[in-house]
């Protein structure tokens, strides 16, 4: 059996985590994000779901990571390694495999709403039945000797169980548990009840991090405070606000500077800058104009909210014909 190294997963307390997103947190999305934001603490990588056939290629597992990743040492180490199973895929192979890349930490994905991926019995659906998750936490426990930590939902249909589970992450060597305070069933209606994230603190002894629904400075000070939890994932929040970790290391203790006025004149600085970084990135990797105008268009969703007109406005950016129209609104916003 693999010994485990102990160290404190998510660093110290307090750090900011940028989510992982599919569609979003790939190679160059964090490469551009950890240049221009090194004020987040952590990235993830989205979810590498295990096959449950075929060949298991190591060059594919590192690619999901990121080449450019493993060679620069500190974004590497900033860096979680998501995965997505079933009791049927090859699990047991796949983080053999990962344990031997320069990986620092993995985590498990068991928040996935999607029909699909439950109705094969993986994500959230895991939630529901405790002898197949326990089964699944030992393979990646006794095949991967760095940080594991796994990222939750309440629960499945309801919030039976919790504390239960919690404890059972507790009992089997997980690291530390990020917590959507959502169930799987809400998918992402109403608001998340952070007093989960409260009830999870009060229950384990090992790192809990808080998730769901933080927008801005305010609700990151708020959940700290409300919750006594670890650390913060914020997912939509970085999407509509990726310079949100550095406004937090700025203002988190004079939250009376921050005005809307301020917020929304600097906005428009950093898309620029945003769009300008994520750009040099995806010509790297030699993305066509199309693809990167497609990326663009549907990182806008959250962006432009906060502009007087914001719909518009973000119409103007979905109905770009072309990249040069794109950053053309951009230039004029
Ligand atoms: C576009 C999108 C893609 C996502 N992909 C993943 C994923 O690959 N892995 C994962 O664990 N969660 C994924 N999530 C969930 C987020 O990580 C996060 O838990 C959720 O959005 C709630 O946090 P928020 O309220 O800060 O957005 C995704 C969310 C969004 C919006």
């Amino acid at each position: 059996m693999i010994r485990v190294m102990k160290s404190i997963p998510y660093g110290q307390k307090g750090a900011l985590i940028f989510a992982p997103m599919e569609g979003v947190t790939d190679e160059p999305y964090r490469l551009a994000m950890s240049r221009l934001y090194p004020e987040w603490d952590y990235y993830s990588t989205d979810f590498y779901r295990v096959p449950t056939v075929g060949n298991i290629s190591v060059k594919t597992l590192r690619e999901h990571f990121g080449e450019s990743v493993f060679k620069k040492n500190e974004i590497r180490k900033k860096t979680t390694y998501q995965i997505l199973t079933t009791a049927r895929a090859q699990t047991e192979d796949v983080v053999r495999a990962i344990n031997e890349l320069d990986v620092d930490h993995l985590d498990l994905n068991l928040g996935c709403p999607s029909k699909k991926v439950n109705a094969h019995r993986g994500g959230a659906y895991l939630l529901s039945d405790l002898d197949e998750l326990r089964r699944i936490i030992r393979i990646i426990r006794q095949n991967f000797d760095r940080t594991f930590t796994v990222k939750i939902r309440i629960g499945y249909r309801d919030d039976s169980n919790f504390v239960d589970r919690l404890k059972l992450f507790e009992d089997e060597g997980v690291e530390a548990i990020t917590l959507h305070a959502r169930t799987r069933d809400q998918l992402y209606q109403g608001i998340a009840d952070w007093s989960y994230i409260k009830e999870a603190v009060k229950n384990v002894s090992i790192p809990v991090i808080g998730n769901g629904d933080v927008w801005n400075v305010h609700d990151v000070v708020r959940m700290f405070e409300e919750c006594g939890c670890h650390a913060i994932m914020i997912g939509r929040g970085a999407l509509k606000t990726p310079w949100l970790a550095t406004l937090y290391k700025e203002f988190s203790k004079n939250l009376d500077f921050i005005s809307d006025e301020y917020l929304l004149s600097i906005r428009t600085e950093h898309l620029q800058l945003y769009f300008h970084e994520l750009e040099k990135e995806y010509r790297k990797v030699e993305l066509s104009d199309g693809h990167i105008l497609k990326r663009f268009k549907s990182f806008s969703r959250y962006l432009f909210d906060d502009y007087q007109d914001g719909e518009k406005v973000r119409g103007n950016f979905l109905r770009s014909e072309n990249l040069s129209q794109f950053k053309y609104f951009l230039d004029t916003l």
